[in-house]
């Protein structure tokens, strides 16, 4: 395929990984990657160090490119926004309207950018959360993931530019560290367990929490993005599930791999967001409009990070 690819947050932790499978389909030479960072630790494809939040720049990069897809990927996630209420809704916003808006200008065939569970909130039925319900985030990486689901609907509405969305579980990869996530424990953990067996968790031990292993979600968001355009029938974002686990479910799945593994718990303020949180989510939209299926469990996953950071990472060698 010689479709022109922009990936604007590309050095993340879905960007790393989104990247080379976007090279591996659309060929390294037709996958531009942007980020604030200098340099890219991204796969061996073209490199422009891009600040969302520069209108200007972002305008110019797609108007010179001018991608066929965007995938805009830049937020700050709900751990850091916390700490910084401003920056999080000024870059998770203003970036996303600078996105849209020059997509718009330049004809851009498709926009991707992710939503979230953190959309949904304490009022949102916790279980099998369905794709149309109460949503009351409270914090400003939820807030601003659901003003920006509106806003993704309204742009394909009122202006007909086709953006399509998931509401991304926690996401869980061993190619690169996460960035301020609420749901990273579920990452660290797996670090914790090949180098010193033990892991303090920031999470009460019986917080479930939505998961999915990250070649899950890169299938998931290329499968929806590559669906013909009626088949994407939400656009405000989808439901999307893998697994649910606590802290104490993903410790004994590592220790039956790693036995005397163990696992201690001091909730920080991080609690509260996950309190917000749903627990399992109910994705049969997905499922529906354009086929998702998950594929990793929670064993699964694990003897695959375990796996990958051992022998790529060399995670835990002397
Ligand atoms: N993984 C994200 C976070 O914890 C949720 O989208 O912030």
């Amino acid at each position: 395929m010689s479709e022109r690819i922009l990936v604007i947050g590309a050095c993340g932790q879905i960007g790393t990984e989104l990247v080379e499978a976007l090279a591996g389909i659309y060929g390294n030479g037709n996958v531009l990657a942007t980020d604030v960072r200098e340099a890219g630790n991204v796969p061996d494809v073209p490199y422009r160090k891009l600040d969302v939040l520069d209108q200007k720049g972002v305008a110019q990069i797609i108007m010179e490119f001018r991608p066929h897809q965007i995938y805009h990927l830049a937020a700050l996630l709900s751990a850091t926004a916390e700490k910084n209420p401003k920056l999080g809704w000024q870059l998770n916003m203003d970036g996303l309207f600078y996105v849209l808006d020059a997509a718009l200008e330049a004809g851009v065939g498709k926009v991707y950018w992710p939503s979230s569970i953190a959309a949904f909130g304490p009022n949102t039925p916790s279980l099998n959360t369905p794709q149309y319900c109460v949503m009351d985030p409270n914090t400003v990486y939820g807030i601003s993931k659901l003003a920006g689901e509106r806003y993704a609907e309204y742009y394909f509405k009122r202006y007909g530019l086709d953006v399509r969305s998931i509401r991304y579980p926690g996401l869980i990869g061993w190619k690169a560290a996460p960035g301020g996530g609420t749901t990273d424990y579920a990452v660290s953990i797996y670090y914790d367990a090949l180098q010193s067996g033990h892991h303090n968790c920031f999470l009460r031990e019986d917080t479930l929490l939505p998961m999915l292993y990250m070649p899950d979600a890169i299938r998931a968001t290329l499968e929806m993005m590559h669906a013909p355009a009626d088949q994407v029938k939400i656009r405000s974002s989808y439901n999307l599930s893998g697994m649910s686990f606590t802290p104490t479910q993903i410790a004994e799945s590592i220790a039956r791999v790693m036995p005397g593994f163990s696992i201690s718990c001091e909730p920080d303020y991080r609690q509260a967001i996950a309190d917000s949180w749903p627990g399992s989510i109910d994705d049969s939209h997905a499922r529906a409009d354009w086929g998702w299926k998950h594929q990793y469990d929670l064993d699964a996953m694990t003897a695959d990070m375990l796996h990958n950071l051992k022998t790529v990472k060399g995670i835990g060698k002397p």
